[in-house]
Formats: structure tokens, sequence, C-alpha cells
């Protein structure tokens, strides 16, 4: 191991070849564990690669590409038309051996920040059901488990996660005894990070032995499930399949057959799932045939005309939202990282307040935005993949994300939605649901994944009749 001063030296080098040599400006001041802590943040920094964004992203705001044409795409409907019944059929039948055969792994991203939850912990250790108050994390354990019930083979789950949170991942797993899964099942990586830049292009300092760094986008998952050794683990397993979400959303399907297998079916090196959009400003990226291309507009850059636009018959001609639920091809993945790949994702640039130091290290709390981060998002891999595809689903089936404290996509409607979903599927199977004056259930319900991961599997597993008592929680698992 090279002594402070030696890595000092090293650095300082490196530093100063991209005019960033501010960073140590301090370390006079520093004390031996502030410098040791300096320069871990400094390691975390890919110099050369900052020193080209600096001027493409920083100093100015990237050249925006203007497409000739934005169309909307193809969408494979929710529920197959009479066309579509025997490739569908086909497709779960394909979806499934590919499970059997033990191809297929779970992908959770779960790098980001929570911020807007205001949660401190890591996402996945908000408790989320409606009855026993499970967490993210459990929910999707669950769904391994029951995948593993029904179709006899227990995919293996990959998470990312992020410096700030990834040794608190792990041990929520650890104190949790993993779920019920066991702990060399699950392979946890930590996603890269990128320094804020000032707007003349100087790495922020967030304290005086602190690089202002957060996680690069979930866009930079194909890049960590690379350089963590994930791709090569998948590899040695013969995993060739991976089913990518994210971390906030409660009723995602992990392993959805049918998915995986018009994916296979269709030649597809990544496909996505989508919902009809709520209305019109919704949160949620839109797919669009892009200069003939499918890829994905994020809410925040789809034009005002674009969300509103309608078709002749008066439905929306931009509805199909992303809900961030992708198949991913390894042999993708491996392209698009192999070293001397030619193709890269985009970085998205966004002005952010970051907490910094004036020259005499003292504290900056800005009021205006005062820096730039750059991120990277999963989406823009799409374009750059042979035969995409998206599937419609049903958001009451399938969507719920917990992204803020409360009002839309809050715990309050998460909780709802898995109660409305539990209710759909007893009812469906015989049972009666008493429901309150407001039509909502007169109870909590919830159904484990583990339990039954739909409602066809939960036909073939409810052998006695259901009796629900309004007031009295309700919970299979
Ligand atoms: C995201 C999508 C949006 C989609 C919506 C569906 C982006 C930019 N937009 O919006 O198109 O319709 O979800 O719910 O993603 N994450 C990391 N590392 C990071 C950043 C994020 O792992 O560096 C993970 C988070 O842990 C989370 C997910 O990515 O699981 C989404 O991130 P978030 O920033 O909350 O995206 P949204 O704006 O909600």
């Amino acid at each position: 191991m090279p002594s402070l001063s030696e890595r000092y030296r090293a650095a300082r080098e490196e530093l100063a070849r991209f005019g960033q040599e501010h960073v140590l400006a301090f370390w006079d001041r520093l004390a031996d564990s502030q410098r040791a802590q300096l320069l871990d943040d400094i390691g975390q920094i890919d110099l050369a690669r900052c020193a080209a964004l600096v001027e493409t992203h920083v100093r100015r705001k990237p050249a925006v590409h203007v497409p000739a044409s934005i169309e909307p795409p193809d969408v494979f409907p929710a529920d197959p038309d009479a066309d579509r019944l025997s490739l569908y059929q086909e497709a779960r039948r394909a979806g499934v051996a590919a499970i059997r055969a033990g191809r297929v792994a779970a992908f959770t991203v779960a790098g980001g920040q929570g911020t807007r939850l205001g949660f401190a912990g890591p996402k996945g250790a908000f408790a989320i059901s409606p009855v026993r108050n499970a967490t993210l994390f459990q929910l999707f354990a669950e769904s391994l488990r029951g995948v593993e019930r029904r179709y006899g083979c227990r995919p293996r789950w990959y998470i990312m996660t992020s410096l700030t949170n990834h040794d608190q991942t792990l041990q929520f797993f650890a104190e949790n005894g993993f779920f019920g899964l066991s702990a060399d099942e699950v392979f946890f990586f930590r996603q890269g990070q990128m320094p804020a830049f000032l707007p003349d292009g100087r790495i922020a300092l967030t304290e005086m032995h602190r690089v202002a760094l957060s996680p690069d986008g979930h866009g930079g998952s194909l890049r960590a499930l690379a350089s963590s050794g994930a791709l090569e683990d998948m590899r040695r397993r013969g995993i060739d399949v991976i089913s990518y979400f994210q971390v906030d959303n409660p009723l995602v399907r992990v392993i959805d057959p049918l998915f995986i297998g018009l994916h296979l079916l269709n030649g597809s090196e990544m496909s996505s799932k989508a919902v009809h959009k709520a209305y019109d400003t919704e949160r949620v990226g839109v797919f669009c045939l892009i200069d003939g291309r499918l890829g994905v507009i994020e809410y925040s850059d789809l034009p005002n005309e674009l969300a509103k636009a309608r078709n002749p018959d008066g439905s929306r001609r931009f509805d199909a939202g992303s809900i961030a639920i992708h198949i991913i091809d390894r042999a993708f993945v491996e392209r698009l990282t192999a070293p001397g790949a030619t193709v890269q994702l985009p970085w998205h640039r966004a002005e952010k307040k970051v907490n910094t130091v004036d020259e005499q290290g003292r504290a900056v709390v800005p009021e205006i935005p005062n820096a730039v981060k750059l991120e990277m998002f999963v989406f823009d891999a799409i374009p750059l993949a042979r035969n995409p595809l998206v599937l419609y689903t049903h958001r009451q089936e399938e969507f719920s994300p917990v992204k803020n404290a409360d009002g839309v996509d809050s715990p309050a409607t998460a909780k709802r939605d898995m109660i409305r979903r539990a209710a759909r599927w007893l009812e469906s199977c015989g049972a009666t649901v008493p429901r309150g004056a407001d039509g909502e259930p007169a109870m909590p319900l919830e159904i484990s994944p583990a339990y039954a991961l739909d409602v066809e599997d939960l036909h073939e597993r409810l052998h006695e009749p259901v009796h629900l008592t309004p007031g009295r929680p309700f919970l299979l698992a």
C-alpha cells in the first residue's frame, strides 16, 4: 500500500494534467484521516473521461440533436388479439423454458438516493406491504421464491447499489437472513460515481476533504455489470437473459415468462414494458420512434405539444409510458461495454444545487443551481439494440412506484394499489370482498408473491373458500 504522501503526489500530478489541482487546495489544513478520504474520492473519478465531458457538457450545453421525425411506435398489446394468441402462448412457453433452464436472472437497480421520498436508508429497505409491512427487497425476494415454487428454478439476483448505500444494503440483507434466499444467490455491486462540476468545469468539493460525488445514473448499470464481474458471473452460470427493474415498484412482476418469451422469439437485445399514460404530463418517459429508431423521451424532455397530441379518434398519440422494466441480453451488455466499444450511452446534463466550499474553505449553501451533474439513462441503450420491442402491461397489475412522501406515487398510493390488486385476484377466484362506501376493500389485503405470482397462480393454489371480514386484515403468505 503506497503511503499517504506517495498517493498525494500521484493524485496531484494526475489532477494537474487535467487542470483540476484545486481539489487538493486545502490539503495542508486536513487531518490524515481526511486526507485519506479525499484521496479515496479522487480515486473514484475517471479524470480523462471528465476532461472530455467538461468541454462538451459542462462549460456549454451539449448540442441537441433535433430529430427529423418523432412518431408513436408499435407496441405489443397486454392481452393478445386473435392474430397474436398463438404467438403469446408460444412466448409464454419459451419464457418458462428459459426460466427452467436457469438462463434468466433478476436485476434491481437500487443505487438512487431516494431524496424525494425523504427516507434515509436504501429505498429497498422501505416497508410498504399493507398487512405485514414487508419491505421492497423482501417482496422481490419472495417473488424469486414464488418463481422457484412455480417453475422449479430460482433465478439469481443481481442488485446494483451505490457508494452511499452499499454497506447499508448488505447489512439489511444480512440482518434479515436474506429473506429466505442464501447469501451466495445475491450478487451486490456498486455503480460508478461522477463528480459535480462548477460551471467553469472545475470539479466541485462539498467539504474541504470531500469531492461532490454522486451515482452516474442507472445507465451506469451496464458498465457496472461489466466492471463488477457480474457479467462474468452470469456467463459462468449460463445466464443470458437479464430481467431489469427499479427498486421503487412493489407491484413489479420480477420475472415474467410472457415478456421474456416475446423478447427471445423476437430476437431482441433489449425489450421494454409500457403502460398507457394516466394523463398527458405524467412523469414517465415515453416510447417514440425517433428518426425511425425506438427510444424513450424522458418526461422532462418531451415537448408539450407532443405530450398533448391526439389521434383523429381522440386517443393520446404518445401514450406508451415507460415503467423502467426491461429484458436485456447479457450479450448486448457485453457488446456495449467491451474494451474499445464504439457506442456509448449519452450523458444527460442537469443543473443542481450542490453544497460547496469557497476559496477559504467556508461552507456555501446555494439558493439556486450552482453546479452541473451528469447521468446516463439505461433506456438510451434501446436505440442501440437489435429488434427492440415494447409490450404494454396493465398498470393496475404491475406499476405503482414509491417516489414521493405523499400525493401521487407515494407509499399511500402503492399500498392502495397492492390492496386493490389482491382484491381483484381474490374476486376472480370467487371470493366476496366487502367494500366500503368509497368502493375500496374494507380491510387491508396482502398476497405475498411467494404465495402467488399472479391471478392464475392464485387460482391453482386456493383450494378453500376465502372469508373476509370488514376491518380484519387478510394475508396469504
Ligand atoms: C424513472 C425514469 C422514467 C420512468 C420512471 C418509471 C429516469 C431518468 N426516468 O423516473 O422514464 O418512466 O422511472 O417509474 O430514470 N437509480 C440508480 N442509480 C442512479 C439513479 C437511479 O440505481 O444513479 C435507480 C433508482 O434507485 C431507482 C431508479 O433508478 O430504482 C429510478 O430512478 P429515479 O431517479 O427515481 O427516476 P424517476 O425520475 O423516478
